[in-house]
């Protein structure tokens, strides 16, 4: 192996030069670059200083550990979004909400938004503070954006009007066909097939003696295959965790420089912590005062949620322990199959339904534990980032995404292995940890998640990249927005 790289030239040497910098005060960061240059390491050490700026494309870290300047830059953009769906509602998956959120942000900032979407039968929302513009088309059969109508509109709003600063597509909105050779663009990940293979060993070992196995497990490899040939040919890759991030660099070998990641941020405003609101919460859904813990489910209630998991838990321990069965409650918010079957866990399992974003906030604040045992790992979920911006605990099954990204230490919460025995151990676990502690750890959640995982701290970095990456945003204004820091970009 050894004997195989050009050790002797020295232009194509590999060297890796450390510095160290610190951004945030309480933060430092060890940053690793790969260098084509001749290595010198003496001349890096002298760069560790507070001061140095570095190239952004090239950061390996989350963006969201940056901090960007809270007010619009300079130059505005015109931004092309290809999205499937925008959500009506809120029972919108998380790639649409990503969208929204994102989007209504960069808008507020006073960037202009086109929406290339498909058209739905309900008309499109209104929002009076912001420049978003749609351009539905109606889906193609398979229930995709339509590429050929959707390009066609984009051409003509890029023809008639001024052209565009940068394309953003989320996942395939559109097509790598089209995406091709485009320099001003970025995809956003948000489910990748090598992130999914977990799942399906995950769902495959919980599968019943009766069950056949299903036949997505054999075809997984030959998708990642396919998705490593086509996803270079997007030109920037926004990862939505470190684990993707890695994924995208290591396995799809998609260049550093090219993968980003920027973990998904949620609105500060709407889920934040408010004690009373969650105290009549708890009233108002028939929470008795004498209850010790409340637990949270959310989202849709469906088995590849986690659901059958946490419920054989929650059922083999209220069987098992009578001061669990008397003093602990578990609310449901959500709809879907389970939702009926919650009820025959007896008094102490509320069954919510679906929610609306500003009863969901309150019932974040009614919990001592929000728990997510989902099977998939797909993305990131959104409910813990909300659950953490409310000041509460968390608890996820321990998928790489989830521990590299949200859960990253039991200072913030819990993690278990997708089995009832490692469920069950974490629930006695927060049996004998108690309120107290648990409100230390959401504190601690808080923080954390105000530091990096704000709807402001999202769109900041987006659009920074997105400024990086635009047609001529570094000509016309002499700024180099790919370097970081720039003057601006300072703490408050
Ligand atoms: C949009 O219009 C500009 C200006 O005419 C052109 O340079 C650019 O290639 C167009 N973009 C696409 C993706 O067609
Ligand atoms: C698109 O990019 C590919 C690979 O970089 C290149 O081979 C091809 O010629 C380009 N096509 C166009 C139309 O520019
Ligand atoms: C219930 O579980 C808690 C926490 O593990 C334990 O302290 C307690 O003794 C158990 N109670 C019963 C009745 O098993």
């Amino acid at each position: 192996m050894a004997k195989d790289h050009p050790t002797s030239s020295n232009f194509h040497h590999l060297c890796y030069f450390l510095f160290a910098f610190s951004i945030l005060s309480s933060i430092s960061f060890v940053y690793w670059s790969r260098c084509l240059a001749p290595c010198n390491t003496e001349s890096t050490i002298a760069l560790s200083k507070q001061s140095q700026s570095f190239d952004l494309l090239a950061y390996p870290s989350a963006w969201n550990h940056l901090s960007f300047s809270p007010n619009p830059p300079p130059r505005l953009l015109k931004i092309a979004l290809f999205v499937k769906r925008w959500p009506h509602r809120n029972l919108a998956g998380g790639l649409e909400r990503h969208a929204l959120t994102l989007h209504l942000a960069l808008a507020r900032r006073g960037h202009e938004i086109h929406v290339f979407t498909t058209s739905s039968n309900s008309a499109f929302p209104d929002y009076p503070d912001a420049k978003i513009r749609f351009h539905p088309t109606p889906p193609s059969p398979a229930g995709y954006l339509n590429q050929a109508l959707a390009w066609e509109q984009f051409r003509i709003q890029n023809t008639t009007e001024k052209p565009f600063d940068v394309i953003h597509t989320e996942s395939v909105g559109l097509f790598h066909g089209r995406a091709r050779n485009l320099s001003h663009l970025a995809v956003s990940w948000h489910g990748i097939a090598y992130e999914t293979i977990h799942s399906d060993i995950v769902q495959d070992l919980l599968r019943g003696p009766q069950e056949p196995r299903h036949p997505v497990l054999t075809e997984r490899v030959a998708k990642v295959i396919d998705e490593v040939k086509f996803f270079r040919d997007y030109a920037h890759h926004v990862a939505t965790s470190d684990h993707v991030g890695d994924v995208l660099k290591r396995i799809y070998m998609i260049p550093e420089e090219r993968v980003h990641i920027i973990v998904n941020g949620v609105d500060e405003d709407i889920y934040k912590p408010d004690a009373a609101s969650g105290q009549e919460f708890r009233r108002k859904v028939g929470v008795p005062d004498h209850a010790t813990l409340v637990i949270g489910l959310a989202g849709r209630l469906v088995k590849d949620k986690g659901h059958p998991l946490i419920f054989e838990a929650l059922k083999q321990v209220f069987m098992e322990n009578e001061s669990f069965q008397r003093n602990i409650y578990v609310l449901v918010a959500g709809d879907g199959p389970w939702g009926n079957r919650y009820k025959e866990l007896g008094p102490n399992l509320l069954v919510l339904g679906p929610l609306e974003q500003k009863q969901l906030a309150r019932f974040y604040n009614s919990l001592d534990i929000f728990i997510n045992p989902t099977l998939r790992a797909q993305g990131l979920d959104h409910t813990f980032i909300e659950a953490m911006l409310s000041g509460v605990s968390v608890m996820g099954t321990r998928f790489a995404s989830i521990t590299g990204s949200l859960i990253v230490g039991p200072e913030i919460g819990y993690t278990f292995l997708p089995t009832v025995d490692s469920l069950k151990k974490c629930l006695y676990r927060i049996l004998v940890d108690g309120k107290g502690v648990l409100a230390k750890k959401g504190e601690v959640a808080r923080n954390r998640a105000m530091q990096l995982f704000t709807a402001a701290k999202m769109a900041a970095a987006y659009e920074r990249l997105f400024l990086c990456i635009s047609e001529g945003a570094k000509v016309k204004d002499n700024i180099d927005y790919c370097k970081y820091p720039l003057p601006w970009d300072r703490r408050r």
